[in-house]
């Protein structure tokens, strides 16, 4: 049946309003500074295969499920489930699919924060000169300067955290929008500009040929874990953003058509990402599984050796931040529309509660850094546990949550009234959101309890 809630923190615009600020929320650091370095990480083509697969198969569906579930409900993530539990005759213990996504956004902006700290401060070292006619040695060398000083990345993180909560308290509906309609098509701009200049390397072909030639041998259990978590990490699924941006959408709206053209810019903002990236590392003759310093490390190559680069660069990696930003905002956005709506805060007071915490909690990437570079647990450290646990544990236990939410425990016509995608597309939707999705996550995800090979 039709059901008309609406929202108490008001409506999108339009369709338009809300594509642009899901793309906002998952084109990010992901798609720039993650999606490049575990393709790396995990030997290239084979991977990215996955990850590609894991999209269409996974993740679109799960993205369609969670602005049904938004719409329908109306509330931040908690509520949202608790009501659609109610409406539906369903235990009220669904809403700690809401309380496990507040949890998640925290662990992950807290590390968020700390890369999008070290994006802000490549901009003043592209914008001071620091990388023309740059050698691998100097950007080796700054990059370590930067990762081993945790004062600095304190004040870059604390500077991050600041400017994301001002935009929070704000609402998340002002400048968003107009702030996304000018970056993203700069941030593509300046990409197929990379690009440009990795054509010239020399060794395009051999980027080209890594990224999308599949060499199974390489894949491993812990690869496919990987490419299905980064998928979800870069959607921004499972863990309620999509979903309380789907609270914002007017009822007039095509849901599957929104979520394929967030899910289409996203993926090819990482694809053009490492098409332009991995070029640069084979005529450098850096290593690509040389984990989370790729991107900073090669893109500052490719601006030191450009006419323009210092130009260019800065305006890159400003570019970045804004992207870093405005993932940043739905992160915590599911948690601040919560406290204002149940614990009546006002968004200012809700997002500093929101930001101290979260800010506290980024010290422990800090260090990770430096000082606890050498504590680890399963060989992990601090940075590497929380990425490991939330993009490919709680992120993709959340989706699948939340897929078994739509298509067991709601009626049938509950979710077809909502999606209105017409009886083939919403049979299709039906098939992989019932069958298809949960059972793929939850055969990866047995990889994390040891019960698949490595
Ligand atoms: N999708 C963002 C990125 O790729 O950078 C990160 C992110 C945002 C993950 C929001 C999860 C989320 F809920």
């Amino acid at each position: 049946m039709t059901v008309r809630r609406t929202s108490i923190h008001g409506e999108w615009s339009s369709r338009w309003a809300f594509i642009l600020a899901a793309a906002g929320s998952a084109i990010g650091l992901g798609n720039i500074w993650k999606f490049p370095y575990l393709a790396g990480e995990y030997g290239g083509g084979a991977f990215v295969l996955v990850y590609l697969l894991a999209v269409g198969i996974v993740g679109l569906p799960i993205m369609i499920a969670e602005i049904l579930l938004g719409r329908r409900g109306r509330q931040s993530p908690i509520n949202t489930m608790r009501t659609l539990a109610a409406e539906e005759g369903r235990s009220p213990h669904w809403q700690w699919l809401g309380w496990m996504g507040v949890l998640a956004g925290f662990l992950i902006l807290s590390y968020y924060s700390v890369i999008g700290g070290w994006t802000f401060a490549y901009v003043v070292r592209m914008a001071g000169g620091l990388f023309a006619g740059a050698t691998t040695g100097t950007v080796d060398a700054a990059f370590s300067a930067l990762v081993s000083d945790p004062e600095r990345l304190l004040a870059w993180h604390t500077l991050f955290m600041i400017m994301t909560m001002i935009v929070v308290a704000r609402g998340v509906k002002s400048g968003l929008e107009r702030a996304v309609r000018f970056m993203m098509p700069a941030l593509f701009l300046i990409l197929l500009l990379l690009v440009g200049y990795s054509m010239n390397t020399g060794y395009f072909t051999e980027g080209l040929r890594f990224l999308f030639a599949p060499d199974f041998a390489r894949l491993t259990g812990a690869g496919v874990l990987a490419a299905m978590g980064q998928a979800f990490f870069s959607l921004s699924l499972g863990m309620g953003a999509i979903m309380v941006y789907g609270s914002y959408l007017p009822h007039t709206a095509s849901i599957p058509r929104s979520a394929i053209q967030v899910a289409a810019a996203d993926t090819t903002v990482a694809l053009l990402a490492g098409v332009a990236i991995f070029p640069i590392i084979f005529a450098n003759g850096l290593d690509p599984a040389q984990g989370a310093g790729l991107a900073f490390k090669s893109l500052p190559l490719a601006f030191g050796q450009m006419p323009g680069g210092s130009l260019f660069g800065a305006l890159f990696f400003a570019l970045l931040v804004f992207a870093a930003w405005t993932s940043a905002i739905s992160l915590v956005e599911p948690a601040v529309a919560y406290l204002v709506e149940n614990r009546g805060m006002n968004r200012v007071r809700a997002c500093a509660w929101v930001g101290v915490t979260v800010w506290f909690l980024g010290l422990g990437t800090v260090f990770s850094f430096n000082l606890w570079s050498g504590a680890t647990l399963f060989g992990l450290n601090f940075f590497e546990a929380l990425d490991f646990l939330t993009s490919n544990v709680m992120l993709p236990l959340g989706g699948l949550l939340i897929a078994v939410f739509a298509a067991w425990r709601m009626s049938r016509k509950s979710t077809e009234s909502e999606l209105d995608a017409g009886p083939t597309g919403y049979r299709l939707w039906w098939v992989l959101v019932r069958y298809v999705t949960p059972v793929a996550v939850f055969i990866v995800l047995l990889h994390v309890t040891g019960l698949l090979g490595r």
